[in-house]
């Protein structure tokens, strides 16, 4: 299911304003990578390129090639909708439908992409997600109560069974623990750690620590002033990147100097 996917020569734009500029990076299947670097540096809007999210703004658009598996998702005839289905995403405030039902909620993601699906299996489905997001055994008995009954971080859980339910190959999750208590927040990041077996996982975080513990691989991005493009800067191992990086930028950023 995991896939490893290129990025090359890739601009992104909103308008006229270069948001990001030439970002060159291979990301391996069943690997965890995280994007750090200071806000406004066009973390969120690289992400989002990733399953092309980002055209969905008025005026936005990229230059360049975002290839899964060999396959250019902006290549001509490809489906933006089927992309989605492939590249699933979680969001930084968890968003789940707060009246529909816990099970529901899981499924909602299969049922907007017209699947028709056997009472049995939905119901198969949505143990399976919810067990894959860590949070059945405290759900189990409620699947029928909503979807805001649930903590801030069930909620998280919540959203990334519904983001796994379609069996997506990439998930890329946007600050998914910055609305979450560190208790939680542990739990998203054991899930992700048990997540990786199967997918091709990207994170945003402003959590030094949490990059350091989740992530396989780290990209630094940086933006030299304002109204000019993020860039990025350094991609390495994580190890390296946090004890031992190549650019003083980064070193000054994951020590805590700027950002
Ligand atoms: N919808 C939009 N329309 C126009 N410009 C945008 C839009 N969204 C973001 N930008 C701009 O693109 C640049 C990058 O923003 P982005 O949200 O990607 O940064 P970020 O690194 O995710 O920051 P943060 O850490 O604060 O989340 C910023 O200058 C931002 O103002
Ligand atoms: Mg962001």
């Amino acid at each position: 299911m995991s896939k490893r996917i290129e990025v090359r020569d890739l601009n992104v734009y909103y308008g006229k304003f270069k948001a990001v500029e030439d970002v060159n990076l291979t990301i391996e299947p069943r690997s965890v990578t995280a994007f750090i670097g200071p806000s406004g540096c066009g973390k969120s809007t690289f992400l989002r390129t990733i399953n092309r999210m980002h055209e969905v703004i008025p005026g936005a658009y990229v230059e360049g090639e975002v290839l899964v598996d060999g396959n250019n998702l902006y290549g001509k005839g490809v489906d933006p909708v089927l992309v989605r289905r492939q590249v699933g995403m979680v969001f930084q405030r968890p968003n789940p439908f707060p009246t529909m039902s816990i099970a529901d909620n899981v499924l909602a993601g299969v049922k907007l992409n017209n699947r028709r699906i056997a009472k049995s299996d939905a119901e198969a489905l949505v143990e399976k997600s919810l067990r894959g997001a860590n949070l059945w055994n405290e759900v189990k008995d409620r699947l029928d109560r909503p979807g805001s009954s649930l903590s801030g971080g069930q909620q998280q859980r919540l959203c990334i069974a519904r983001a796994i339910a379609v069996e997506p190959e990439v998930i890329l999750m946007d600050e998914p623990c910055s609305a979450l208590d560190p208790i939680s927040t542990l739990a998203i990041e054991d899930l992700i750690e048990e997540l990786k077996t199967d997918y091709t996982i990207v994170i945003v975080t402003h959590n030094m620590q949490q990059a350091s513990r989740v992530s396989d691989k780290t990209a630094f991005f940086n933006i030299a002033g304002t109204g000019m493009p993020g860039k990025l800067i350094e991609y390495d191992e994580t190890a390296t990147i946090f004890s031992n990086p190549a650019v003083k930028a980064t070193e000054d950023y994951v020590s805590g100097k700027f950002g």
